[in-house]
């Protein structure tokens, strides 16, 4: 077993996708995880919608496509692999359940599932798409979503088509203050 602080560093967005399916005791490890996520007064305000046909597949990634994506030293547009991984989860949550903090319970739970994809040697990108406008408003269309309802992430998961660069963060010394700021 990999040492948890090796898994986190090593998780890398993985933006395109092989088309091998993904075993289902795999994805069930993988929503598992998701389930396991911490929130606010154990509201589990959310709600993961596994989606594998691929015109619904395709329909999603042609929406994520026209979301503009600030990387590193440049503006790209997000990739297509949304439409191409062989399965797709929607992280949807509820604010009738969690009015204050159903964003930061989905953002928890789609972590969570990422970091056991990678564990697993599958890859995934989050294409954030809550308050995302029209893109959002489509995609709730296309899974009928119920109107009061958010849609925090898309995650793509599926074997990396190619291997990612090694991440890039800032270093601790430019992020961690002790005790007050200023
Ligand atoms: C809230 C959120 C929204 C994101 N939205 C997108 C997106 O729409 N498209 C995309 O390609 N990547 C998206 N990403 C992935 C980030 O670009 C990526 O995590 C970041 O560049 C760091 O790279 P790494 O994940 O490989 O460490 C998003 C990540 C987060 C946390």
């Amino acid at each position: 077993m990999k040492e948890l602080l090796e898994v986190i560093e090593g998780r890398r967005s993985v933006l395109r996708f092989k088309p091998d399916p993904i075993p289902n005791a795999d994805l069930e490890k993988i929503l598992e995880a998701g389930r396991w996520a911490p929130s606010y007064a154990n509201s589990q305000p959310w709600k993961f919608i596994v989606v594998r046909d691929p015109e619904r597949r395709r329909a999603l990634g042609a929406l994520v496509e026209r979301i503009l994506v600030f990387r590193p030293g440049r503006v790209a547009l997000s990739s297509p692999g949304v439409g191409e991984a062989p399965v797709v989860i929607a992280v949807v949550v509820d604010p009738a359940r969690s009015p204050l903090h159903h964003l930061e319970a989905g953002a928890a739970a789609a972590q969570n599932m990422a970091l056991m994809a990678h564990v697993l040697g599958y890859g995934s990108f989050w294409a954030g798409v809550a308050g995302r406008g029209e893109v959002e408003r489509e995609i709730k269309r296309i899974l009928r979503v119920p109107r009061g309802m958010r849609v925090v992430a898309l995650l793509p998961l599926g074997k990396p088509a190619y291997e990612p660069e090694p991440g890039q963060r800032f270093p601790l010394a430019e992020i961690v203050v002790q005790e007050q700021m200023g």
